[in-house]
């Protein structure tokens, strides 16, 4: 979507895969999705390094509303946990140096059975730009999926025509891929900054490399379509969680980087370990996200069980790309595994090589190949090695 946004994919926070819909706050008052939640996200997002790392979107998903609209068919927040109201919520947010985001639904409900937006596209466009939203995630359960080709573009246009800027993320493929229907990129493209291209993330390694293998296996298809201002979204990051290890951490940080993906945690940022925060804010591995050429990364192949995926990055000298290259492995045989590599079968092919840099682990020497040498590593079980491949002049 050509609106100016989104030009590099997305970083922030959204409340979904961690915090789901609990609803209780007498019961969980640390997790249940209310305003208080929304403000102490925040708070540490802009006091512990987050916001400087590039995350600045804090996104509410689901189960925000009451289950009725007010009299005049606007949207209401839940008037016991966002007893302030969302447009207090979103300045606390915008003071903060953040963005704010919110979450609705085409269809006649939310997934969790809230008000949806059909039959009242115009006010909730309106509502939203009153309340200075800067990012809207707009979901497809109870819709018809035929609708959604004029439905969601249409919506499209409404908050466009609010003349408030507002990051546009559509659900639509992923509802019409689960129906056997396949999307129209060209049209998401056009309307959508966004979108989800399959299902949701859950808090487990066997989650995320479901989703990882969708996006090989259907590679051809998909990458050709990221660019600046438009993006496959293969849904949160988990890390930070109950499910991932750290070797597994690594492992989605340098994926969802390769894949020029949304980088949107969600996860109790006051329990994040001091691990998982330098994964979460590496800032050689967010760069190599956040690239300006804008290329999603592909698996160029997987042997053994170990896979390898590369993504074509600045620096760029006579026509030669540097690269981002992640050996995965999906292992679980106990000991580290080594692998060997001819370079320029990994698809690296500049005549006057490469400096390899370890993006993860600094102590690591670098080293200079060429596109005939053979590139050795050695992968931890279900973690992860990346590197960037600097092209030499
Ligand atoms: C389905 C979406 O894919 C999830 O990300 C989340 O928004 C839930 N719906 C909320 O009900």
């Amino acid at each position: 979507l050509d609106n100016g946004l989104a030009l590099t994919p997305p970083m922030g926070w959204m409340h979904w895969q961690r915090f789901r819909c609990i609803t209780d706050c007498e019961k969980f008052p640390n997790e249940c999705i209310s305003e208080e939640l929304f403000m102490r996200t925040a708070d540490v997002m802009a006091a512990e390094g987050y916001a400087d790392a590039g995350y600045e979107y804090i996104i509410i998903d689901d189960c925000w509303m009451e289950k009725a609209r007010g009299e005049d068919g606007r949207l209401i927040a839940d008037r016991k946990r966002f007893p302030s109201g969302i447009k207090a919520l979103s300045d606390y947010i915008h003071a903060k140096g953040l963005k704010f985001g919110i979450y609705e639904d085409y269809g006649t409900y939310t997934c969790a059975g809230y008000p949806g937006v059909i039959g009242y596209m115009d006010i909730d466009a309106q509502t939203f730009a009153e309340w200075d939203v800067d990012y809207v995630k707009l979901d497809g359960c109870y819709a018809d999926i035929e609708d959604m080709d004029s439905g969601y573009p249409e919506f499209g246009r409404l908050l466009n025509a609010t003349g408030r800027p507002m990051v546009y993320s559509c659900s639509w493929p992923v509802y019409q891929e689960y129906q056997g229907k396949m999307p129209n990129y060209e049209a998401l493209k056009e309307h959508c900054n966004l979108w989800r291209n399959w299902g949701d993330i859950d808090d487990s390694w066997d989650s995320v490399t479901s989703i990882t293998d969708y996006f090989a296996e259907n590679q051809d298809r998909i990458q050709p379509h990221a660019a600046p201002g438009h993006w496959n979204d293969p849904d949160m990051l988990i890390l930070g969680n109950f499910g991932l290890s750290y070797d597994q951490s690594k492992a989605q940080m340098a994926i969802w980087a390769i894949l020029a993906a949304p980088l949107l945690m969600s996860a109790d940022m006051a329990t994040i370990s001091p691990d998982i925060k330098g994964i979460l804010q590496n800032k050689d591995v967010i760069a190599v996200n956040q690239d300006p050429l804008g290329i999603q990364g592909i698996r160029v192949s997987k042997e053994k069980n170990i896979e390898i995926w590369t993504r074509p990055i600045t620096p760029v000298y006579d026509g030669n790309h540097s690269y981002a290259v992640a050996f995965v492995s999906r292992r679980t045989d106990g000991a580290p595994y080594s692998i060997s590599s001819i370079v320029s079968e990994m698809g690296l092919k500049n005549k006057n090589g490469y400096t390899v840099t370890d993006l993860f682990d600094k102590t690591v020497q670098a080293r200079v190949v060429e596109p005939s040498h053979s590139f050795n590593v050695r992968v931890n079980p279900s973690g992860v090695k990346f590197f960037k491949f600097t092209a030499k002049p």
